[in-house]
């Protein structure tokens, strides 16, 4: 008996350790993933179950009664604990609503730097029920007072540092009826009131709860502008529970109470304010602002205020993989870095430079459906397409005429999804936990969005207009955004490809590639405006040489234009829309501009000549 027994549980082992051999690999990694996804997002939801519902705003109150003393922001030289920022934001939401006699569900805008005073401002809105608007501190003239109208504000809550801006577009505000303030000491405007001295004086104790009874995990928390590929930004709804979702994104890749965020990334973004700050409400850590992101402060910073989480987004890192190395470059406390978008040549060079920080990079879109988080140890993936969670996100990968820039679809009118290895459009179905909440007033963008017909008649997905590929292992990469490749001698040609070969050209800089139209040529020619390295000149034949060696005949960019600075917005996202329409006009460029000349088997110096041969279609590309 004892014999048959050993032997049952020698062949039960046996099975066991065969089932783990043969079972598919990462499925442990995908359980995993699956499981801790999985719990935060029923913590999310227990939260709003609760009676009255419990939303972010109440659970920094309970960190701020738990631990008043707690530092919550640090912005140069000042702190700020938990209790400082709940009074001040009592103070504010008092003024606010006795001054300007905002009820539940207002929209506010916002157009404030980055400071302790956008986080104040944003709980003491979020205290009296009302839904802040989180304007781009970009944004000028028509576009400023868009972003007004498509959030239907009628209130502008700004400061001093933003006077020019504000003055600029002030006659048609208030023609329009929108009341615009000062968070400042005093104005330097006639006509726009400064509240910060009647802040301070207000009383610090809160404001009656019965402003924000209201407040459900579907009322609006917030708008947040998504910079489109064209046109003007659209107003995305964040809700309570998509707030919520995003502040616990943070959480899940590993931050902790006595965490130090650092956040240089602009507030009017989710990644600064949702991620950044919300990841920090969440938990109660700590988080160190800074008005700006500079490469060569990075580090010094992280080791003056003992940073131990970074924000990036993958051109900041690029930015300080291109700083020159110093000694003390694996200095610093950082153990985690989350953010989105960083190639895997940065990433290698990044920890080659400063060392082992755990890296978190995960995929998604403010007013996206679904995410991916890469959480495996592969570089380059932004994640996995996990067995487990596509039931709750189902997404698709489907064929895209990039030509056309539209889906490719049978005869029967359905999209095809693409195979292993092949790149196609990310779509995820709208679904009850999968909702796509649109953009405010704009019921013709919000359709734009949405894809319908995709694998069965009357179906719906939310079109993320970025092109992903998965492999074999189930891997998902970025490709490129829709519109961020353009067609030259029937191939493809994807900018972000020819950017990052270009990148490591010795004296460039920076670069950004583009194509522009020439007369006679289908699709668009490539163009590269680079910044060389401080003191490095142009080097024609090396950049032959290189991309002659490096890259197809049709990526090689034709033309090359010198710039001192590359525009960038504010998230550090290349402008390409102003360089496409100046083309290589050397009337129009006043920058240097380079011309690849194959004969020569150089980059040369632009002519008239040469232009003038090239519109006439007598030089052909
Ligand atoms: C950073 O940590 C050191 C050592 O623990 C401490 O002395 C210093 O005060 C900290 N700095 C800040 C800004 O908290
Ligand atoms: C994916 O995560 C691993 C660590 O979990 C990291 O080493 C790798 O760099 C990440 N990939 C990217 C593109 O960041």
């Amino acid at each position: 008996m004892a014999v048959l027994l050993g032997l049952l549980t020698a062949a039960l082992a046996g099975l066991a350790l065969l089932a783990l051999l043969l079972a598919p690999p990462f499925l442990w990694d995908d359980l995993m993933a699956f499981v801790s996804m999985a719990r935060s997002a029923l913590r999310c939801r227990r939260r709003f179950a609760r009676r009255p519902p419990e939303t972010l705003l109440d659970v920094f109150l309970l960190h701020a009664r738990r631990r008043p003393q707690q530092p919550l922001l640090r912005f140069q030289d000042e702190l700020y604990t938990y209790e400082d920022v709940d009074l001040r934001s009592n103070r504010a939401a008092w003024v606010l609503q006795r001054h300007l006699r905002l009820s539940p569900g207002v929209t506010v805008a916002v157009f404030l730097p980055n400071s302790p005073t956008y986080v104040w401002t944003w709980l003491a809105l979020a205290k009296l029920g009302c839904v802040m608007a989180c304007v781009n501190t970009n944004a000028r003239g028509q576009a400023l007072r868009h972003a007004l109208e498509a959030a239907g504000a009628t209130l502008l809550l700004t400061s001093h540092e933003l006077q020019g801006a504000v003055e600029e577009v002030l006659p048609g505000l208030h023609s329009s009826g929108v009341r615009v303030f000062y968070l400042s000491p005093s104005s330097p405007t006639s006509g726009v009131p400064a509240l910060l001295p009647d802040i301070e004086a207000a009383p610090a104790d809160p404001v009656p709860a019965q402003y924000r009874a209201g407040t459900t995990a579907t009322s609006k928390a917030m708008y947040i502008y998504t910079s489109g590929t064209t046109g003007l930004p659209k107003a995305a709804v964040v809700t309570e529970l998509k707030l919520m979702m995003a502040a616990s994104l943070a959480r899940l890749c590993g931050l902790r109470r006595d965490d130090i965020v650092y956040t240089t990334l602009p507030l009017y973004h989710s990644a600064g304010l949702l991620v950044g700050i919300g990841g920090c409400l969440d938990v109660g850590a700590t988080c160190v602002l800074r008005s700006k992101f500079s490469a060569s402060q990075f580090w010094a910073d992280c080791r003056k205020y003992n940073i131990t989480v970074i924000q990036y987004v993958g051109e900041l890192m690029r930015y300080l993989c291109n700083t020159p190395p110093r000694p003390d470059d694996r200095e610093h406390g950082v153990r985690l870095a989350l953010g989105n978008g960083m190639k895997a040549e940065v990433w290698k060079e990044f920890l080659r430079r400063f060392g082992p920080v755990a890296i978190w990079e995960f995929y998604g879109a403010t007013e996206g459906n679904a995410g991916f988080i890469n959480y495996t140890g592969k570089v380059g993936a932004v994640g996995r397409s996990n067995v487990f969670l596509k039931p709750f996100a189902p997404f698709e990968l489907i064929k895209y005429d990039v030509a056309a820039d539209e889906p490719v679809r049978d005869e029967r009118g359905l999209c095809i999804p693409v195979g292993p290895g092949e790149t196609g459009l990310l779509v995820v179905k709208i679904t009850q936990n999968t909702p796509f909440h649109g953009y405010a007033g704009d019921a013709a963008k919000t359709e734009k969005k949405v894809l319908r017909d995709v694998l069965a008649k009357g179906d719906a997905f939310f079109n993320s207009g970025d092109l992903l590929m998965m492999d074999r292992q189930r891997f998902l990469y970025f490709q490129d955004r829709v519109g961020d490749t353009f067609r030259w001698k029937g191939e493809n040609v994807a900018t972000t490809e020819v950017e990052a070969t270009l990148a490591a050209v010795g004296f460039i800089q920076e670069v950004n590639v583009y194509g522009v139209a020439v007369p006679g040529c289908e699709g668009r020619c490539g163009m590269a405006a680079v910044r060389l390295k401080d003191g490095a000149t142009f080097d024609g034949d090396t950049l032959f040489a290189f991309t002659q060696d490096t890259l197809p005949t049709y990526a090689a960019p034709r033309f090359i234009r010198v710039q001192d600075a590359l525009e960038i917005t504010g998230t550090f996202k290349q402008c390409k829309s102003n360089l496409v329409r100046e083309g290589f006009d050397p009337q129009l460029v006043q920058d240097p501009l380079f011309f690849r000349d194959n004969s020569q088997r150089s980059y040369v110096p632009l002519t008239q000549a040469t232009f003038d041969a090239i519109q006439a279609m007598r030089l052909s590309l």
